[in-house]
């Protein structure tokens, strides 16, 4: 296997947008591809065909295809913590055990909504879902993406340790009629059992006779959960191979599988499924996130860039650039290569982002006339969400479209203060309609994006040690007696004496 080299990459001239266009008029063919119902168009980037090539000859040489076997395979790809990454097997692609392994759990939570259907736990109306990162990202975005009509049930999302968070999701819950969902993979998180410990409280201060009989535990660690106090015939397991924030396609996907249906989890299972297809069968040419990925290295490795923004153009995906955060700045935010080496060079840029139309009335001068160059994503939905007048959604479409073109064409001015340099790149994702199907296959491709930026840069994306230093030194300073340093110890002071 060749070594990985970035010097082509580094190398790559600067063509501006306009004259790729110019130059190419077979450039759309080229760098657009559609999966799942979904149209990607990378036309508005830097990518050329010899920047294809360069990130072409880039991944045979990080075998960026045996590390994708792996994956799928179920090998243990996440080799600082020695197990596999097996998110792909819930959604049914992955080794047979794995595949089978996750149908059984995925039955295991299928029988528990049809019991609670059924009103084997009394009469529920309320969904109170506890977790945090991973355990509350995933959910909380399929929800509100997916749920907006209402249903039977009326589901809040708690993950921050704030006290003011739980107390607004149960201002209006019917204690008796409310399930806790307790989500978390690990079940030792702090914020998490703390959250937890609350509500049972206020059931039993509501007089609620049996609090625990109202909940669930959606976990990796079921003995944790059962020594908890939550009773084994509801605890919904996974497995410990898919790490927490690839997980809302397990038993994490609890609260949306109750809310929306189990027909609609299934169907986001199978969008997610027909990603994780093209990812592996198709050319990279024109593979969806590995073309993603090669525009997001290109920004990082020969622009520079240190960040990227995704402006969701639909009101039903503005949890999206939130979600996106944490999948890809605490996969690939890392500094050292999977085998322990100084990485060299950026690996994650920051992802940050907002909801279009308001965000252009708000952050869009910066990425028009500032210095920054921010390399953009627009994602926009064909089919409207809501029942008013088309021309609502015909504003929203119109705008994310301007706004690509916009930032590509720029405008001379002889008054430089109302100049647009112009050729700034954006990437355009168009899904028909936004439905399970299409949002699950929206998901697992920047999973997959994510995956490729890893396995190019030669990152384990799968752990996440950045975390535990911070988590260690609150646990200390809780604890009490231990001097940190003179600021810190004088805040700590001054808020509890
Ligand atoms: O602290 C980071 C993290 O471990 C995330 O990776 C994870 O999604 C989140 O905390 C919650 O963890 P758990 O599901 O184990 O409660």
């Amino acid at each position: 296997m060749a070594t990985a080299d970035w010097t082509a990459i580094e190398a790559l001239p600067r063509i501006p947008l306009k004259q790729l266009f110019a130059d190419d008029a077979s450039r759309l063919a080229l760098l657009t591809t559609d999966v799942a119902g979904i149209h990607f168009d990378f036309s508005k980037t830097h990518l050329d065909a010899a920047a294809l090539d360069a990130f072409i000859a880039l991944a045979k040489a990080s075998d960026l295809a045996g590390k994708r076997e792996a994956l799928f395979a179920g090998e243990p790809v996440n080799v600082t913590e020695g197990r596999a990454a097996e998110h792909t097997a819930e959604r049914g692609e992955g080794s047979d055990d794995s595949v089978a392994r996750a149908a059984a759990y995925h039955a295991r939570m299928r029988g528990l909504i049809d019991a609670i259907e059924a009103e084997a736990l009394g009469p529920i109306r309320h969904i109170l879902h506890i977790g945090i990162g991973g355990s509350a990202l995933g959910p909380e975005l399929l929800i509100d993406a997916l749920g907006r009509e209402g249903g039977r049930y009326d589901v809040a999302i708690v993950s921050n340790v704030d006290g003011c968070a739980l107390e607004e999701a149960i201002a209006d819950f019917d204690p008796h009629a409310t399930l806790i969902a307790v989500a978390s993979k690990t079940f030792t998180t702090t914020e998490t059992l703390l959250n937890a410990e609350s509500a049972l409280d206020w059931m039993r201060e509501h007089g609620v006779e049996d609090p625990y009989g109202h909940v669930v535990a959606l976990t990796a660690a079921p003995d944790k959960a059962i020594e908890w106090g939550v009773d084994e015939t509801r605890v919904l397991p996974f497995a410990e191979s898919v790490g927490g924030r690839y997980s809302l396609w397990s038993s994490i996907g609890f609260p949306a599988a109750l809310a929306l249906g189990w027909d609609a989890f299934e169907a986001l299972l199978e969008g997610g499924a027909e990603m994780d297809r093209h990812f592996r069968l198709t050319d990279l040419r024109s593979n969806a996130p590995v073309l993603a990925a090669f525009a997001d290295l290109y920004y990082t490795q020969n622009r520079h860039c240190e960040t990227r923004g995704v402006f969701a153009y639909d009101e039903r995906l503005r949890l999206l650039p939130p979600y996106l955060q944490q999948l890809e700045m605490e996969s690939n935010g890392k500094g050292v290569t999977a085998d322990g080496q100084p990485v060299g060079r950026p690996t994650a840029p920051i992802t940050w982002g907002g909801v279009g139309t308001d965000a252009q009335h708000a952050v869009f001068q910066l990425l028009h006339q500032g210095t920054h160059l921010v390399p953009l994503e627009f994602v926009a939905v064909i089919e409207p969400g809501d029942d008013l007048a088309e021309d609502h959604h015909r504003q929203l479409l119109i705008n994310a479209f301007a706004q690509g073109a916009a930032l590509m064409a720029g405008r001379a001015n002889a008054d430089p203060a109302r100049a647009y340099p112009g050729d700034r790149p954006s990437t355009t994702i168009l899904l028909d309609e936004l439905d399970p199907r299409t949002l699950g296959a929206l998901i697992a491709f920047y999973e997959q994006r994510t995956f490729v930026g890893a396995a190019l840069l030669g990152i384990n994306p799968f752990d996440q040690f950045g975390v535990e230093l911070g988590k260690e030194m609150a646990r200390a300073a809780d604890k009490g007696g231990q001097d940190f340093d003179p600021s810190t110890d004088d805040l700590i002071r001054r808020a509890f004496g």
